[in-house]
């Protein structure tokens, strides 16, 4: 896939109304915000936008709202958060194409910005449905794609209005593309992936990808079981994905082939039971991943491991990381995540955070600043790791 595509500085804006694609699916509870990373992260192209002259029409999902207009899944609370950022007024429009967003978009000035309702509150939106990319195109004389998080949606918002508009990518979309596309394409070696995450199926094309790619793969969490398992060794009622064995024979047989290190948990954390909730009381011990008790179930990695991997991380000089690798929500199950996020955190490497849970750990432990990159997608960064098209970054004009 071509990443060089052209962005907000390659076009004229001044004048223009922009419709810009942000991520704007932020977490909230009881209606407030709980992490503004993704707005926050968004604010670079949205004040090109502005300093430039440009009339802005802001546009993003929220969630999955299943049957149109959400109360819950309106981002009116977005909204509310950006005109602190921005220190102005972000007029939030009733609708998503339709006469409020028309009058509105119809009323901005060079430099306003306005938000339009929750994409998703469209029944089109998912379907990718012209008549919906229509409509949005008409409200603007530019689209901006900067929603690295849902660029691997073919939705109208984010792909269909491509078709209508000239489009070009804003600031997040660039950098995320810039650095995680040199990653696979030119790293700097030693590479390093250290997937972790439940379950091998989740991750399959990505652990194919990555070993053309890195000198060691590195696999912890839930999906490691899969693998002991294809090596030959019991992992007691460990999670495993039973059909993936032979898959994961072909991976070692492949790395070997390639000449790739692939390193597996040499000792686990194992419990007779998962935690019940999962972050109340286990009972714990650790035990060598060839010996797991026939009763017993491994929940994360052991001491050893931790320092195995973290040795490898240490000496490399790219590291990209996706996937915890144990039962992190739960502090007795969160020490081999923790030395993963730490190990990066500590190492000279350029060091990518694939988003979701990896990035949350790293965000809780505060290691956020020492990491290189870390990605505002989650399935974005992964289907990305995977070496897929993704429709928002393959619709926008090349360079
Ligand atoms: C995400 O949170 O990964 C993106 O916003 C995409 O959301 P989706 O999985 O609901 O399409």
């Amino acid at each position: 896939m071509n990443y060089n595509k052209k962005s907000v500085e390659d076009v004229e804006v001044k004048g223009k109304r922009v419709l810009c694609r942000c991520d704007f699916n932020v977490p909230t509870k009881e209606g407030k915000i709980t992490s503004d990373k993704r707005i926050v992260a968004a604010l670079p192209t949205i004040n090109y936008l502005r300093e430039h002259g440009a009339r802005v029409i802001l546009c993003s999902h929220m969630g999955k709202p299943k049957n149109g207009f959400d109360p819950a899944l309106s981002l009116r609370v977005v909204a509310q958060r950006l005109s602190e950022l921005l220190g102005v007024e972000v007029k939030m429009s009733k609708d998503v194409a339709g006469e409020d967003s028309k009058r509105l978009a119809a009323e901005l000035k060079d430099g306003d910005v306005m938000l339009l309702e929750n994409t998703r509150f469209e029944k089109g939106e998912t379907k990718n449905d012209p008549a919906l990319s229509k409509a949005l195109a008409e409200l603007a004389d530019l689209f901006v794609n900067d929603a690295f998080g849902s660029a691997h949606r073919a939705h109208s918002s984010t792909a269909g209005v491509a078709d209508y508009l000239p489009a070009v990518c804003g600031y997040l979309i660039a950098k995320e593309v810039g650095i995680m596309g040199k990653a696979l394409a030119d790293p700097e070696r030693p590479f390093v992936a250290i997937l972790g995450g439940a379950k091998v199926s989740d991750k399959l094309n990505v652990i194919n990808n990555l070993l053309e790619k890195v000198d060691t793969l590195i696999i912890g969490g839930g999906m490691a079981y899969t693998f002991l398992a294809a090596k030959g060794y019991s992992v007691g009622t460990s999670l495993l994905d039973n059909e993936k064995i032979d898959y994961c024979r072909e991976m070692m047989q492949k790395a070997e082939k390639k000449g790739v290190k692939l390193l597996l948990p040499v000792d686990t954390v194992v419990a007779k039971s998962f935690p019940d909730p999962i972050d109340g009381p286990v009972e714990v011990r650790t035990v060598a991943s060839d010996a797991i008790p026939a009763d017993c179930m491994g929940l994360d990695i052991g001491e050893k491991t931790r320092e195995l991997f973290a040795a490898a991380a240490k000496t490399a000089k790219t590291v990209v990381w996706n996937g915890p690798m144990g039962v992190f929500e739960n502090p007795i199950l969160a020490k081999g995540t923790i030395a993963v996020a730490q190990a990066l955190a500590d190492s000279e490497a350029v060091t990518i955070v694939g988003g979701g849970d990896s990035a949350a750990a790293c965000e809780q432990l505060g290691f956020a600043e020492r990491i290189t990159h870390i990605s505002t997608g989650g399935g974005a960064s992964l289907e990305f790791l995977e070496g897929l098209e993704l429709p928002g970054i393959a619709c926008l004009q090349d360079k």
